[in-house]
């Protein structure tokens, strides 16, 4: 597949080129089977009645079908508001008239393949209005995802308002369900919570406007068999693909369902639909697993290299980013010294951060220059072109900090065009980071243009750029659109977004190639709306290695190591101020897309040398981390002293196992971990990677069946065979078979 068909598929989508543009085959079946490999929909779309949802989970045979209908207690699909007023809906309207009621059902039922890639359309149209609604299935060939969404389509001549309007809806059957979600801080993003799902509404939601995974995640798990399991279990997984504002709301009533709404947060962003247009949601997707929660990461992780992570199946490069080496403090002679550093480590990439640009206002701190996109040549006398030579001349790539969707007020651009900032009217603009951060409004198409223009400038005048860290560091702070007309204000966010959109496939049809990061202050953007677009995302500004243990397992639930950006950093960490050695700063980034994030002239000898074999020894894993299936061994959450997860290839003749102890105390007992994901009946040879004890472990190249190693396990020393090195343990063990 090249690139550019990745990014049509993956960005444009279903959902945005619309399904009407194709054509459909009719399908007449009152039962609608939508399957996977593994897994199966089942929905009854009977002509002239509401659509019904009947069965998810564990695939069911086509002769099943029928019996199902018959033995299910049948659910509404996507339940809409007005007449049964009393429920939770998915989708409520205002027509035209002040009615506020929608009546829907099935019209036709269309399947559209393409490719092997399958969407199932199904049409419902209100009984008196003018109004239609199509709700979506789409597969894909080799996955277990079902991708849903709705369109609303305003037939009449005028407007209709939409008030709600959730991708989808979910019935899951009560009875011992648990919910797994991440929920965090800036700084400590992605922790996992794990809970058993109560009477009344738990909602998960976001409305930042720009970043929506500091705080909240927009996917969950639903562990169907009482308390999340690992490898047991039926499990349901669902990530809303969106990068904005959304809403999960999981209602458990007087029923026996927990009803679960994921989609768009309509808060204060009622919708207009003028004459004939059509509004697309973004998709919820869908799997399941009966191997429990790590069964449904791995349906998420070949999902998301396959088709939602730009270049998801491809290895990425060893890097050095300078932010927390140099911060602000770019200089000619720095860089090269740094680019210099990484080479000499075996590094592939180096990676400069914020503080390069401005002309009128040289970018000295976080308080000017947003949106003066032009070389500091004070800082950089030989511009870019120089720090490209000398890049080439390490014989590594180069990649560049950028933060286009936004402006400080002391930058050229604002002087010129204070109109193109997000701000409500006969308001002063609020202001965010160094007191005079704000966002441009990407509803507004001359902004779309600049944004696009950012990058274009860059990769036209200097196409040998590889890598882009494309940074977002505020949020909607006060809601106003000097763009939208007074009607359409309370669009704002949702159109901030289509604008993003619009603009990310413009800047990928023209450079499918470069490696883009997502960052958002740390994590804020790590979510499958994005990253269609992007190569990876910044897992946190936190690089405190002990944190990023429980930070990088609750992210590992929904997002591949492929795509985690995880930095060796300095020790004591810039954050925590916790002084963590080498090894374990090592074996924790190890096990996400290895990079460093250090002035390289402050380490000490060893710690270069460390690190230097560290990389040596990544090149050897990353095929194993970054493409190989998850199985997470030994929860840190779960409190026992250690952490311990491996990685096994598809066809498990490989794997790497990380164990990293999360608490010393002497004469302490932490479990001997099982592994899991083998082959039983291989046999493979154990080695150490990053050893630093004086003696080899006991088991150091012997060979284990697959079958022991999964139903015993390894012993793994709790202390390193150094001095002074109880604390901080970690091992990184690496499994081949004969
Ligand atoms: C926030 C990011 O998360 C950091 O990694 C760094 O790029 C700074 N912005 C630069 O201002």
């Amino acid at each position: 597949m090249t690139n550019q068909h990745h990014f049509k598929r993956g960005v444009a989508a279903w959902f945005a080129i619309g399904i009407s543009t194709l054509i459909p085959s009719f399908v007449s079946a009152e039962n609608v089977h939508i399957s996977t490999p593994g897994t199966s929909l089942i929905l009854d779309a009977t002509e002239g009645k509401a659509l019904r949802f009947l069965y998810y989970g564990d695939a069911v045979s086509p002769n099943e079908v029928e019996a199902i209908n018959s033995a299910h207690h049948s659910m509404e699909a996507y339940p809409v508001y007005g007449l049964s007023s009393s429920r939770e809906t998915a989708m409520s309207v205002t027509h035209p008239d002040g009615n506020m009621t929608l009546d829907l059902v099935v019209k036709a039922v269309e399947t559209i393949d393409l490719d092997g890639e399958k969407v199932t359309a199904i049409r419902l149209a209100d009984k008196y209005y003018p109004f239609e609604l199509t709700v979506n299935y789409l597969t894909r060939p080799n996955s277990e995802i079902i991708e849903t969404w709705v369109e609303a389509q305003n037939n009449g001549k005028k407007d209709i308002t939409l008030r709600e309007y959730a991708s989808a809806y979910l019935p899951i059957r009560r009875g011992n369900v648990h919910l797994s979600s991440l929920y965090g801080a800036w700084g400590n993003e992605g922790k996992l919570c794990e809970e058993a799902l109560q009477p009344g509404m738990k909602v998960i939601k976001n409305k930042d406007g720009i970043r929506n995974s500091h705080t909240a995640h927009s996917e969950v798990m639903f562990s169907l068999d009482g308390k999340p399991q690992e490898n047991t279990g039926r499990t349901i997984g669902a990530a809303l693909c969106y990068s904005g504002n959304y809403c999960l709301r999981i209602d458990t009533d007087e029923s026996d369902y927990h009803h679960f709404f994921a989609g768009i947060n309509d808060d204060n962003s009622a919708y207009t639909l003028k004459k004939g247009e059509t509004f697309a949601t973004p998709p919820l997707a869908l799997t399941y697993s009966d191997e429990g929660k790590g069964g449904v990461s791995r349906n998420f992780h070949r999902w998301a290299r396959k088709y939602k992570i730009a270049h998801g199946e491809q290895l990425r490069k060893i890097l050095l980013n300078s932010w927390e080496g140099v911060y602000f403090d770019i200089n000619e002679e720095g860089m090269a010294q740094m680019m210099a550093d990484i080479a000499s480590m075996g590094g592939e990439l180096f990676v400069m951060d914020d503080g390069w640009f401005g002309n009128k206002y040289p970018r000295k701190n976080d308080t000017t220059s947003l949106g003066d996109w032009t070389v500091d040549t004070t800082k950089l006398p030989h511009g870019i072109n120089g720090l490209l030579a000398e890049a080439k001349k390490n014989g590594i790539g180069f990649g560049i900090w950028i933060e286009p969707e936004m402006a400080n007020t002391v930058s050229e651009l604002y002087e010129a065009h204070p109109e193109y900032i997000i701000k409500a009217s006969n308001r002063e603009p609020l202001k965010g980071r160094g007191g005079s951060q704000v966002v441009l409004d990407m509803s507004n198409p001359k902004v779309q243009d600049i944004v696009f223009n950012i990058v274009d400038t860059l990769m036209t005048k200097y196409p040998e750029i590889d890598y882009i860290k494309w940074d977002a560091n505020a949020c909607v702070m006060n809601h106003g659109s000097q763009y939208l007309s007074a009607d359409n204000q309370s669009h704002l966010v949702v159109d901030y977004h289509k604008g993003l959109a619009k603009t990310l496939d413009r800047i990928r049809a023209k450079y499918p190639d470069v490696i883009i990061q997502a960052c958002a202050s740390g994590g804020g953007r790590a979510n499958y709306g994005i990253l269609p677009w992007f190569d990876e995302f910044w897992v946190s500004d936190n690089t405190d290695a002990l944190q990023r243990v429980y930070m990088q397992w609750g992210t590992s639930h929904f997002f591949p190591a492929v795509a985690m950006a995880s930095h060796i950093s300095a020790a004591p960490n810039h954050q925590t101020h916790r002084t963590i050695p080498i090894k374990y700063r090592a074996d924790v980034a190890m096990s996400g897309r290895l990079g460093m994030e250090i002035q390289p002239k402050n380490m000490t000898a060893e710690e270069i040398d460390f690190c230097r074999n560290a990389i040596a020894n990544y090149k050897k894993i990353r095929p194993i981390v970054q493409q190989g299936d998850i199985y997470r061994l030994l929860s840190p959450y779960d409190g026992l002293g250690a952490a311990s997860l491996m990685y096994v290839n598809p066809d498990k003749q490989n794997a790497v196992f990380f164990w990293w102890k999360t608490e010393t105390f002497v004469n302490q007992h932490v479990p001997r971990i099982t592994m899991a994901g083998l082959d039983p009946d291989k046999m493979y040879r154990v080695s150490e990677l990053n050893r630093i004890d004086r003696s080899a472990l006991p088991f150091e190249g012997k060979k284990f069946s697959g079958k022991y190693l999964m139903s015993n396990g390894l012993e793994i020393p709790l202390e390193h065979n150094i001095a002074n090195r109880n604390d901080y343990a970690s091992r990184v063990l690496l499994l081949e078979s004969m």
